[in-house]
This record gives C-alpha cells, sequence and structure tokens, in this order.
C-alpha cells in the first residue's frame, strides 16, 4: 500500500518516535499512513523527517515538532495543534515512558480496546479486574471543543490492583479522552494523592491502515516504585491487550452500528464508532454496511 490519500489523517499529527530512541547523528527508517519515511536528528538533536517516495526522491514532511519528549509530524496540513497534555510540566508525576508496541490491528481497534470498560474484569482478571465485580456502571459520554475531542466521564470499576502501587482492591474514577482517532488518555484517580490523577496515554502511529506502533506513557505519582517496576506493570497490562487485539476481525474497526452488536456498557465505543464516521475519516476503518 502507498501513502493514504484519506485528507482527515493525513491533516492529523502523530508520534513518530520517543526523541531518546534516535542517538545524535542517527536515522533511522519508519512509515506512517502508508508513507515511508526516513526520520534523522542532527549532532545537536534537532529532528528532521523526510518522505521516501517510489522513485527515490526525498520530500521533507511539512511539519517536525518535538514535544513532550516525543517526536510529532504531519503529513498534511493540520488545522490545530498537537493535543495539550500539560501534566506532562507536573514534575511531581513521575514520567514513565512505556516504548513502543507494534500491534497488527488498526489504530481504532486499539484505541477502542483501550476504553472499553467491559474487558477489565476477563481481560486483566485480577489487576484492573475482577471476575465477580464484572458489572460496568453507567457513565456520560461527550463530545466537546466543536465535536473535536470524545469524552467518557464518571466512569468507575472496581480494581484488585489498579495501579503499581495499590495494595487493596478499591473502586477507582476515571475520564477518558480521545482528543484524535488515534489517540487515548486516561485521568484516573491518583490512590496516593488525593485530588490528583495519573495520566495514562496512548499515541498510536498508524503505519499502514492494520499494522501500529504503539508509542505509550504515563504520568503517575508514585514515590515508591522504581521507574522499572512500574513499566512492567503496565507491559504485563498492555501484553494481555495485545493478546486480544491480534485476533478481533476485521481488523479495521467497523462503522455501521449493525456490524458488531453493542451492549450498554460499550455507550463510549457507540460513540467512538459515530464521532469517526461524522469526521469523515477512512483510513482504517471497516465502512461496509450492515
Ligand atoms: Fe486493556
Amino acid at each position: 500500500m502507498t501513502k493514504t490519500t484519506d485528507v482527515v489523517a493525513l491533516n492529523d499529527w502523530y508520534v513518530v518516535t520517543f526523541a531518546d530512541e534516535i542517538a545524535l547523528g542517527h536515522s533511522e527508517r519508519t512509515r506512517l499512513l502508508g508513507q515511508d519515511l526516513l526520520l534523522s536528528r542532527d549532532a545537536a538533536g534537532a529532528f528532521g523527517c523526510v518522505m521516501l517516495l517510489d522513485d527515490g526522491a526525498q520530500v521533507p514532511v511539512p511539519q517536525v515538532v518535538e514535544r513532550y519528549g516525543f517526536v510529532w509530524v504531519t503529513l498534511g496540513e493540520p488545522t490545530r495543534d498537537i493535543v495539550s497534555v500539560p501534566e506532562f510540566a507536573d514534575h511531581e508525576r513521575k514520567f514513565i515512558h512505556r516504548g513502543r508496541i507494534g500491534v497488527p490491528t488498526s489504530g481504532q481497534r486499539i484505541i477502542e480496546n483501550f476504553f472499553d470498560l467491559s474487558h477489565f474484569s476477563f481481560v486483566h482478571t485480577g489487576t484492573l479486574g475482577a471476575y465477580d465485580a464484572a458489572e460496568v456502571p453507567r457513565y456520560a459520554v461527550e463530545f466537546r471543543d466543536q465535536d473535536s475531542e470524545l469524552w467518557a466521564i464518571g466512569c468507575s470499576f472496581v480494581q484488585p490492583k489498579a495501579s503499581a502501587v495499590a495494595d487493596l482492591s478499591s473502586t477507582v474514577y476515571y475520564d477518558y479522552r480521545i482528543p484524535s482517532p488515534f489517540i487515548s488518555i486516561i485521568y484516573k484517580d491518583s490512590l496516593i494523592r488525593q485530588g490528583r490523577k495519573d495520566v495514562i496515554g496512548l499515541f498510536i502511529q498508524p503505519l499502514d491502515e492494520e499494522r501500529c506502533t504503539v508509542h505509550s506513557f504515563a504520568l503517575v505519582y508514585d514515590e515508591r516504585n522504581s521507574p522499572t517496576h512500574i513499566l512492567h506493570f503496565y507491559h504485563e497490562i498492555f501484553a494481555q491487550d495485545r493478546s486480544i487485539l491480534i485476533h478481533q476481525v476485521p481488523r479495521k474497526l467497523p462503522i455501521s452500528p449493525r456490524r458488531e452488536i453493542p451492549t450498554i456498557s460499550d455507550a463510549s465505543s457507540i460513540a467512538y464508532r459515530r464521532w469517526l464516521d461524522r469526521s469523515g475519516l477512512e483510513f482504517g476503518l471497516d465502512r461496509t454496511a450492515g
């Protein structure tokens, strides 16, 4: 597949690497939206990026920006800025870079799984959920900023071990934010700092419609555990998600409500699919009618 012509996809911002993953003076081939890229870092640390065309030509990508420690590019003309996550500047939180993980499915499948509450008890048994507490309490869905962001708010779930620092099972409250079809961020009540939120996010790099690299991070209050220990906690969780994601068919996310039967706990999933439909996005979606 060659570069997509989907302008909705092209006009968005995507993480293509964590800055520290490319040494000074080095370059790395990567891919975005079906387009091969060469990402390079000069001796002073500045990033550049070119599209590698089939005829051998190299064309600079329109914009390359380093923000939050990640390198962002767009292949089009974005109408808005890179997502604002002010918590990156709060140094009381531990920043955990969760690495990049390849997943052979669409970015939308990964995002939808991330905010699906009903899978906790069955996929993350013993940490984010338990068999005897599988009910999903009601929550609300909101569209914000002229429909540019989807939020699921007032979510709660009984979690045996909600984070690396959790000692006891507790009901955990959180909100999900989806500021782009390929980004999801959780704001989850800190278990040790009352009134504060841990922030956990996924920045999806869609290589192709059915193949992605997931760049993820956590900004958590945790003075007890080492970053490595916290990282292991999250890697175990994501390995469980990945084992589910690789078996979902079709890999592109179906948009028609008749393709997959939703239940009451899927309010955020239904909203996500309708929101994607309204956006005009084609890349990574299965728009076959039911
Ligand atoms: Fe999960």
